[in-house]
């Protein structure tokens, strides 16, 4: 694909050449998201971080990615302080914004909202999360780390084996990675979830056409046994019609250090997109694995850093000036 003044709505927009050209961007980054050197590549340049429904990492790493090269970064959070409140359409909202910025991130509950402003925007777009249906560059970030985690171990990511569990129905950072796996070659996929929250078919429709084995359980401790990543997601609660209704489900998958040393391979791989839901009903992903060194949630949150910046550098096309407009950091760094 052509990345200059690109949407990023999709993970289905992407081939598997193009994958890899982000990866091997995002690799180029890790001075700049470490502050070791600084760029100002994109100096002058504004993001428009427009996120309508909570965020930590997404919105904080889209504005920290733009931050590392040079740009500046402001935000809307929430409908009550835009003026979407007041009636006003995505339609007008993106043709004000798109005036105001180079680049927009967008995260809003509605599926197809993000391409729906995308088609009004003067500026690119990249969807930070359409409601249960994408969340393209969180898909980019798990399989750089999943790529990571692999190659330390000596392999690749054909024939990965992965189990991905919890609320497979809502959860889009689990869509978008199966879409993104489906470029990749003979893929095991065991998706663990109540009946009810299962992966939408046509997701699983995709993956077989993409000659992977798809197997479909209920039960976590035999189908995390021989995998290469267990890959937790929460309970979306903000998609059920009540707490009530979530309250159901919630808990019924917890993975934690005994269930992990009994069942696990020792080089599985522990993931989770976050955020992780720690009340004690919850608990899908135990404190008590926090130090086990396959434990690989925040090396995930760290890597959307890098991801990120490759994104933004791709579309505003400026990867061949980054090294160029590099020099080293000249304040005190402590210990890292
Ligand atoms: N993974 C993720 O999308 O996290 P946030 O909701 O905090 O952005």
């Amino acid at each position: 694909m052509e990345f200059t003044g690109s949407h990023i709505l999709s993970i289905e927009q992407f081939e598997r050449f193009d994958i890899e050209r982000v990866f091997t961007v995002a690799d180029t980054m890790e001075p700049y998201a470490q502050r070791r050197k600084v760029t100002r590549v994109l100096e002058g340049a504004i993001l428009g971080n427009m996120f309508f429904e909570p965020s930590t990492r997404t919105r904080v790493s889209f504005g920290c990615a733009f931050n590392l090269l040079g740009g500046e970064v402001r935000e809307t959070t929430g409908f009550e302080t835009s003026a979407i409140a007041k009636g006003e359409s995505l339609y007008d909202t993106a043709r004000v914004l798109s005036g105001y910025s180079d680049v927009i991130c967008m995260r809003h509950p509605a599926v197809g909202s993000v391409s729906e402003f995308a088609e009004a925007s003067r500026v690119p777009v990249i969807n930070g999360g359409d409601g249960p249906n994408e969340h393209p560059t969180q898909a980019l970030l798990d399989l750089y780390t999943i790529r990571q985690e692999l190659t330390a171990k000596q392999r690749g990511v054909d024939g990965l084996r992965i189990a991905m569990i919890g609320d497979l129905k809502h959860g889009r950072t689990v869509h978008s990675l199966c879409k993104l796996l489906t470029l990749y070659n003979n893929i095991q996929l065991t998706l663990v979830s109540p009946v009810e929250l299962a992966m939408p078919e046509y997701i699983v429709d995709l993956l077989r056409s993409a000659g992977h084995s798809v197997f479909i359980s209920q039960d976590l401790n035999h189908s995390i046994a021989n995998v290469d990543i267990a890959y937790s997601t929460r309970i979306q609660e903000e998609r059920f019609g009540s707490k009530d209704e979530a309250d159901h489900y919630r808990g019924r998958f917890r993975l934690n250090q005994a269930i992990y040393t009994q069942y696990c391979e020792p080089n599985t791989v522990i993931m989770h997109p976050l955020p992780r839901d720690s009340r004690a009903d919850a608990n899908e992903l135990d404190n008590d694995l926090n130090l086990h060194p396959n434990l690989a949630i925040f090396r995930q949150t760290d890597n959307g850093i890098l991801v990120r910046m490759a994104l933004f550098a791709l579309v505003l096309n400026v990867v061949e000036q980054i090294e160029g407009s590099s020099r080293d950091v000249n304040w005190y760094r402590g210990q890292r």
